[in-house]
């Protein structure tokens, strides 16, 4: 029998890579044999409005962007994975509830070397009727110079629930620490020790099993901080990065997340992990931006055609059960391991090259069609000055062709 499952792309501001992911879907034709069926795909935008608790969900699999802000579609998705065993990018109850702050303190418990952070109460509050009598009786007056002294300078203020370097500020020494302080407001912060300095940057993006390393460029513009180097780091430590990345996505149940980390004398150290809606424009990624479409493609196809189930709660135990005793490293591979059992990866890559094997082909042409180059326009031109347009929609088709000329042979 034919059978068609469907992936719902649930959006927002997002333009360049659904088109694309659209489209390389749509060639690829796929009818995929599978426990005696044939799977044929559909690919649709998921919309907004009133929904039945009770109504069926007509999608496998949802691509989301939307949790993290609108709520209509994340209360949507948990209703859908509960009542009618959806799968979806990334698990909505850990990137509600799971912060900067969880994230930092479970990674410290199974040994990643997070440089010291520290959590302040706020300097202001909204004022509520049972905040006079909860601060008079609990709130110990402390010295902010002492626990500035404790982490050392310099050192991030940083919100603890934060993301797009939003009140993120660099403290050099007490006096600012006090003015940062002063100008938090109502925001829960951390401190946290910087790692200085450092020698090398990395983002580590994963998309289920998958992961892509990128050198990171934080005080470049936009468009130049996903650096286009490559090999810039040994093969030991791509794999360090990768573990990494791959223990905190399964720990979370975020499929798609991004891990940066930091070295300083060899070390690498972790300090910004809690990203379940990572940046996927081609303004940002360029080189990197075919690399994240076909990732995506994959995944969602293998979980739509395999019905992989949706792991609604995390399960924390078994990463805890690891020896702490043991070494890092070892103990690294261990929580590798649980990684791999979740996001089934050896049965993912035997169907990758079973049954998405013209995938890179089909990618790898379709990024070098004029149908590509207006995605990438329209995300361009959603974001840059109407005179910039066409300068900068040349630098990312350019950056992408580069990376066509240096994938040809092995796709060729
Ligand atoms: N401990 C640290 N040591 C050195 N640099 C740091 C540290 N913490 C933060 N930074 C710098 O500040 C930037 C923003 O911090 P962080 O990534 O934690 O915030 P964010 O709001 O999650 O940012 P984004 O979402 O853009 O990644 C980092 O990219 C890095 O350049
Ligand atoms: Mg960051």
């Amino acid at each position: 029998m034919t059978v068609t499952r469907k992936i719902g792309l649930s959006l927002g501001a997002d333009i360049c890579w659904p088109a694309c992911y659209e489209q390389i879907v749509d060639k690829l034709a796929l009818a995929i044999p599978w426990q005696g069926d044939t799977v044929n795909i559909a690919v649709e935008r998921v919309t907004i409005e009133p929904f039945d608790l009770q109504q069926p969900c007509q999608y496998d699999v949802v691509l989301d962007r939307l949790t993290h802000w609108y709520h209509t579609s994340r209360e949507w998705i948990k209703k859908a994975i509960l009542m009618d065993g959806l799968y979806v990018l990334n698990n909505p109850w850990a990137v509600q509830s799971m912060e900067k702050h969880t994230s930092y303190c479970a990674m410290m418990k199974l040994g990643m070397p997070i440089p010291t952070t520290w959590m302040i109460p706020p300097k202001a509050y909204e004022p509520t009727p049972d905040l006079a009598p909860t601060l008079k009786s609990y709130a110990k007056l402390f010295d902010l110079g002492a626990i500035g002294n404790a982490i050392g300078y310099p050192m991030f203020m940083k919100p603890y629930d934060g993301g797009g370097w939003r009140a993120v500020s660099r403290v050099a020494d007490e006096s600012q620490l006090r003015k940062r302080y002063e100008e938090s407001g109502k925001g829960v912060m951390h401190l946290q020790a910087a790692v200085n300095p450092f020698d090398s940057f990395v983002r580590c993006i994963g998309l289920g099993p998958q992961t892509h390393l990128v050198k990171y460029m934080p005080d470049e513009p936009l468009h130049d901080r996903y650096s286009q180097e490559q090999n810039f780091v040994s093969a030991d430590e791509a794999k360090l990065l990768e573990d990494t990345t791959l223990t905190i996505n399964a720990f979370f149940g975020w499929d798609f997340n991004s891990c940066e980390s930091l070295r300083k004398n060899g070390v690498w150290h972790p300090i910004d992990f809690a990203n379940p809606c990572p940046d996927s424009q081609v303004t940002s990624l360029h080189r990197h931006f075919p690399w994240l479409v076909k990732a995506n493609i994959r995944w969602s196809v293998f979980c739509a055609v395999t019905k992989k189930p949706m792991r609604k709660t995390l399960d924390w135990e078994p990463f805890f059960a690891v020896d702490p005793e043991m070494p890092y490293r070892e103990r690294l591979s261990a929580y590798a391991k649980i990684a791999a059992e979740r996001f089934e990866t050896a049965r993912f890559e035997e169907f990758c090259a079973k049954h998405l094997p013209h995938l890179d082909e089909v990618a790898w042409e379709f990024f070098g069609t004029e149908a590509a180059k207006t995605a990438f326009r329209a995300k361009v031109t959603a974001l840059f000055p109407k005179h910039e347009v066409e300068q900068f929609t040349e630098l990312f088709w350019r950056r992408v062709q580069a990376w066509r000329s240096d994938t040809q042979v092995s796709v060729k």
